[in-house]
């Protein structure tokens, strides 16, 4: 492109970027269209992979009852793990090549959606569980064709694991997160209905508004297209290609959004305005990033989940210590913010704007003190925990943390400038106490 000055085409860097919108429906009982959407698929017999809690909602009821009046074959599996782990993906796979599907509807949050996505690919196309997992903890193997059609229900405003290539998991060997990223993974179709958000206690509300923010963030601030090397192959080109013009469309309007709407949303569960702005917002960082990648904080919370002894939140299942995952992402990202805004000043300042700062004052050496300021304000309003500390990291896990986080790789290459090990090291020292 090459067009303006942000995407100036360098000396070996890409010269394209590729754009793979998923196929989305979004409004108010949009569930109820799910037969026949699965009909027009040519399904007969699906697995509905959800958790308990879901399983329990009425819009969930309504869904189930589409498929029916459809006379489509639907058996549900409501063993998901919240913050799915190795044993949780293995669990779903062979409950899925046990099945004899011939297509999968996904109903829940990310932790669902995600393992839809696994039990789909291995019951697709049957390898070791480490096969596919990014490299270097995993084979890094290429998804050898496409997957059984697979319809995504979210019912939380945050992943956006509808609109994209990419399963997170737990990998209790290595105790980090990790995950697949593979186009093929992609649901084939989301069907986005905010009714669900009506029943999201605050604490779950608050981590995924979160979560949308720092993809909206971290793809907008993400290492340009043109600065990544360029593929061997055009069709190697990866999802995670870099920002680019679409997708910082995306990520301004799901910004104003969450600056207009996030903390209304948290407080107020009643307050259907501003939950079913929150999930369009999902929806359209979950569309961008789908189409540039995140970057360090995504790359730090891996670590950060995958480390944690005895933290937990009400809400969330209280049988293992967790840090849920937006929470996770939010805690590193006011240290992030704070370093990439020299790289890019005037993005910094533009994403604090749109979140409601106060930029009328600020110069461009002042992005990065500004975005994380206003960063700070929104985790304080929504009763986030003041930085890693609070969830029982000191100077003694650096290393650790470090080194966790060192393994993502592939989301660390996609951050603005170098994430070494010293600079990690020093970002998690700087993410320990905000306030
Ligand atoms: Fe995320």
């Amino acid at each position: 492109m090459g067009c303006c000055q942000h995407y100036a085409l360098t000396e070996g860097g890409d010269t394209a970027f590729t754009v793979e919108p998923p196929v989305l429906t979004f409004g108010t009982g949009c569930v109820g269209e799910v037969g026949d959407h699965a009909r027009a698929l040519g399904l007969r017999r699906v697995a509905i992979v959800t958790d308990a809690v879901v399983g329990g909602l009425d819009p969930f009821a309504r869904l189930v009852a589409s498929l029916k009046a459809a006379g489509i074959d639907a058996v549900v599996y409501d063993e998901v793990a919240i913050e799915p782990t190795s044993d949780s993906f293995e669990a779903a796979r062979r409950f899925a090549a046990e099945g004899d599907f011939d297509g999968y509807v996904s109903v829940g949050g990310g932790s669902v959606i995600d393992t839809c996505k696994a039990a789909n690919l291995y019951a697709s196309h049957p390898d070791d569980l480490l096969a596919y997992v990014n490299a270097p903890l995993g084979g890094g193997k290429a998804v050898p064709g496409p997957l059984r059609p697979h319809i995504a229900c979210p019912t939380t405003a945050g992943t956006g694991s509808e609109a994209t290539g990419i399963a997170i998991f737990d990998l209790v060997s290595a105790d980090v997160k990790t995950g697949i990223s593979d186009r093929a993974l992609r649901p084939t179709r989301a069907l986005v209905d905010p009714d669900f958000t009506a029943s999201l206690p605050k604490t779950v509300m608050a981590c995924g508004a979160f979560d949308i923010l720092c993809h909206a963030l971290e793809s907008l601030t993400a290492r340009p297209y043109t600065k990544r090397p360029a593929p061997a192959r055009p069709s190697a080109r990866p999802a995670s290609q870099g920002a680019n013009p679409w997708s910082d469309m995306g990520c301004r309007e799901a910004l104003r959004l969450l600056g207009r709407f996030m903390t209304r949303a948290v407080s107020d569960p009643s307050d259907v305005e501003a939950r079913c702005q929150l999930s369009w917002a999902a929806s359209l960082a979950g569309i961008a990033f789908g189409n540039s990648g995140v970057h360090a904080p995504h790359g730090m919370s891996y670590a950060v989940a995958g480390l944690v002894r005895d933290f937990g939140v009400a809400d969330y299942p209280d049988d293992h210590a967790m840090v849920p995952h937006g929470m996770s992402v939010v805690l590193n990202a006011p240290a992030v913010f704070r370093r990439t805004a020299a790289v890019y000043p005037e993005r910094h300042l533009e994403a604090a704007q749109l979140l409601g700062a106060d930029v009328r004052d600020a110069g461009l050496d002042d992005a990065g003190e500004v975005l994380a300021s206003r960063l700070v304000e929104l985790m304080r309003a929504c009763e986030m925990p003041n930085g890693l500390h609070a969830v029982g990291y000191g100077e003694p896990d650096i290393d650790a943390l470090t080194q966790g986080a060192h393994a993502q790789q592939r989301l660390l290459t996609n951050a603005p400038c170098e994430m070494s090990p010293s600079v990690l090291a020093q970002l998690f020292r700087d993410a320990m106490t905000y306030w």
